[in-house]
């Protein structure tokens, strides 16, 4: 029992890397739907999870001064990448929301959260991607450009000074990427460095889409790239070991449980 349910909660972890890892066409919706009764659901959810920390009103004040308002975070694609990361909601008043969690919503309310926050604070645009339509080589080029400095060549990551850790890529998906870039997460600058980026610009997206791709190559091919990732980038390196192994194990252990559920 115990190992089934491990198995469960590990496969819907896994659901954003193997998605990711097989070729990554993940594409985000246009624009948050509005209806009414998405909006109330997550309003609902709003309330119960979020106002204690981030205010009544996603559009106005929080309640601690140490947590910042959702009115200049980046709308429902923020709210979006927070939840579905489960960096949201937070344990704590205070400090960095650094570390991936297990979500705890489902697929069905994180829409209808992203819908309700975007609707109040006037941007609903979650930002469109899909690595399949990538370049590869484009991709390193412009993440070398824009991205390595914080995230390292690799995707390592790197320590940036006090509690600030520009994470790791490894099981990133393209959506985390288009709306990291698109938000500007914590020290990130909207954008993530890429020239005139704008996120409804259509050489924008095809940039996100090479970036993108970019970082799905490097999920697949973490060890032939950049040299060994191993010694020298700050705390995560050997969290990508254990990942990456764990990672293999695990996708053995689902599809052999899924070969078996379904005879
Ligand atoms: C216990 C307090 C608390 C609760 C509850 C909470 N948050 Fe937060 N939230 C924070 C703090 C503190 C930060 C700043 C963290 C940081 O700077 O990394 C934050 C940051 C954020 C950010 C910005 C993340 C970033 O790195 O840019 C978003 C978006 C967000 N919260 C959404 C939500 C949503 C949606 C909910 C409800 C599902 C929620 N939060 C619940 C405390 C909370
Ligand atoms: C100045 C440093 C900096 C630059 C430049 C930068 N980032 Fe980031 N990035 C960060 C930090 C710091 C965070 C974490 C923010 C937080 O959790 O609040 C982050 C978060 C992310 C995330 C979310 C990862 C996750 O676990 O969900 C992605 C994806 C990402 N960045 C991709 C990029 C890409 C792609 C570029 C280049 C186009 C880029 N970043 C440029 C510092 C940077």
């Amino acid at each position: 029992m115990i190992l089934f349910a491990g198995i469960a909660v590990l496969a819907l972890l896994l659901v954003p890397a193997t998605s990711g890892a097989s070729g990554g066409a993940r594409v985000g919706a246009q624009t948050t739907s509005s209806s009414a009764g998405l909006q109330a659901q997550g309003r609902q959810l709003y309330l119960q999870s979020c106002a204690a920390c981030h205010g009544p009103n996603p559009n106005g004040p929080s309640e601690y001064s140490t947590v910042p308002s959702l009115r200049d975070l980046g709308g429902a694609a923020a709210v979006d990448w927070a939840v579905r990361t489960g960096r949201m909601p937070f344990q704590s008043t205070t400090g960095e929301a650094i570390a991936r969690s297990k979500p705890r919503f489902s697929e069905q309310e994180i829409p209808a959260l992203s819908a309700y926050v975007g609707r109040a604070v006037g941007d609903t645009l979650i930002p469109e991607v899909d690595a399949g339509k990538g370049d590869v080589a484009r991709g390193l080029q412009a993440y070398a450009q824009s991205c390595a400095a914080c995230h390292g060549t690799n995707g390592a990551g790197s320590a940036l000074g006090g509690a600030n850790i520009a994470p790791t890529m490894l099981g990133v998906s393209p959506l985390d990427v288009a709306e990291a870039i698109k938000i500007g997460p914590g020290q990130m600058p909207p954008g993530g460095g890429l020239p005139q980026y704008t996120p409804t610009d259509t050489q924008s997206i095809q940039r996100v889409n090479d970036v993108a791709a970019y970082v799905q190559a490097l999920n697949k091919d973490r060890f032939n790239r950049g040299g060994a990732p191993i010694g020298g980038k700050g705390p995560v390196p050997e969290g990508f070991v254990a990942w990456v192994i764990g990672l293999g194990l695990l996708i053995l252990v689902v599809r052999w449980l899924g070969t078996r559920n379904h005879t």
